[in-house]
């Protein structure tokens, strides 16, 4: 029986109550034939994060890998950004090797020096005619630009669907703005905007899942953030509803940093405590405070590797000014502590998937249930054919 028809067989399993559910099984975290499962049917058909906006400057082109594709990133002097296949139409060759600035506005391929504009269009085919011609009558330049990749910018998060058919972002971004317009509106959310230097990044010895998994839940407060929980118990943390794409945590005691000078305008006085940490499925985790703002974009790098990176966002002069340079750092170096706390766990949950004695394991059927509704939504995309 090969890979794929092992794993269908179980994620019958995954799909039962909580009480009798089990989790993904082990070849869903440890093996790379499932790896590309995940790329093809879970993450591709819906709106995957790649990065953050303030990664691609005016004139710039960014080349990413995103599990195992060359991506390109650009924007134009206008600011506007698009994203490609970052493949050169002749040969294949991969278009951009570097991230930097085109002051020409084009963008060469290294090998014959085809060029192609900042949207995608070929505009130069040296000698493709023969020594003299830069034409040829059986070549159409217009159906040879860059493949485009559908994509969207939201709270500076470049989102794309690699599929192309997914559900428009506003649909899919749409339930978790109505659950947060309590505290805020699309509007008041444009008070905040990324702080300088407030990014950071940490590499996991795990699969992506599991960091995903790992956020859902606030049972291992007390064990993996003693200090955290000291000030945030679990006791004041609450399961959000889940939404289709959506699930995660909320804290009744969050208390802003000394320091934060503000809130969101549109945020209730009495609800200043709130905070809430959703996932917004397949690999964007979110923090939502009154003060700031977060994303934790999951970079699959391989089965067993993943990139987190971290961008907050501020609000006003905040997010700027210098006179909040050490705010900045001390908000970065305090998440920095928090999410490096989890690094154990996430990486320890890799480790034990090696063994055949765990199948999927089993949950509480109190504190698990956001862990089974994400394995529930990888396993019906993993179903499909
Ligand atoms: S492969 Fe790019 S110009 Fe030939
Ligand atoms: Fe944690």
């Amino acid at each position: 029986m090969n890979q794929e028809s092992k794993i269908h067989l179980h994620l019958e399993r995954v799909m039962r109550p909580i009480e009798s559910a089990s989790g993904l099984p082990n070849e869903c975290y440890t093996d790379a034939s499932t790896f590309k499962l995940d790329r093809d049917r879970v993450i591709a058909q819906g709106w995957a994060c790649v990065g953050f906006g303030t990664d691609v400057p005016n004139n710039w082109a960014v080349p990413i890998t995103f599990m195992g594709y060359p991506i390109l990133l650009t924007r134009n002097s206008a600011g506007v950004l698009k994203v490609f296949h970052n493949v050169c139409s002749h040969r294949g060759m991969q278009l951009v090797l570097e991230a930097g600035k085109l002051g020409t506005g084009l963008i060469r391929c290294k090998y014959h020096s085809w060029t192609y504009d900042f949207d995608g269009n070929l505009k130069g085919t040296p000698m493709i005619g023969g020594t003299d011609s830069n034409k040829h009558n059986d070549f159409d330049p217009t159906v040879n630009g860059l493949r485009p990749i559908a994509n969207t910018v939201w709270m500076d998060n470049i989102f794309i669907n690699l599929s192309g058919d997914a559900e428009p972002f506003e649909k899919f971004i749409a339930p978790l703005m109505h659950r947060w317009s309590k505290w805020v509106s699309p509007e008041s959310l444009k008070e905040l905007t990324p702080g300088i230097d407030a990014k950071m990044e940490l590499v996991v010895k795990s699969n992506w899942k599991l960091a995903v998994e790992n956020f859902l839940e606030s049972y291992h407060l007390p064990w993996v953030h003693p200090n955290l929980n000291s000030y945030s118990p679990l006791e004041k943390h609450y399961d959000i509803d889940r939404g289709e794409n959506f699930a995660g945590q909320g804290s009744s005691s969050y208390t802003a940093p000394a320091g934060a000078n503000g809130n969101i305008s549109s945020w209730p006085g009495k609800e200043l405590n709130f905070a809430e940490y959703p996932v917004l499925y397949p690999n964007t985790l979110l923090g939502l405070q009154s003060d700031h703002f977060f994303t934790m974009c999951i970079i699959p790098i391989d089965e067993t590797t993943s990139l987190e990176r971290v961008q907050l966002m501020f609000l006003g002069e905040v997010a700027t000014d210098d006179k909040y340079a050490e705010h900045r750092k001390s908000l970065i170096k305090t998440w920095n502590e928090v999410f490096s706390e989890d690094i154990f766990a996430v990486e320890g949950m890799q480790a034990g998937r090696q063994s055949p004695a765990y199948r999927g394991g089993v949950f509480s059927p109190v504190m698990d249930q956001h862990t089974l509704h994400f394995h529930q939504w990888v396993a019906k995309r993993l179903a499909k054919e």
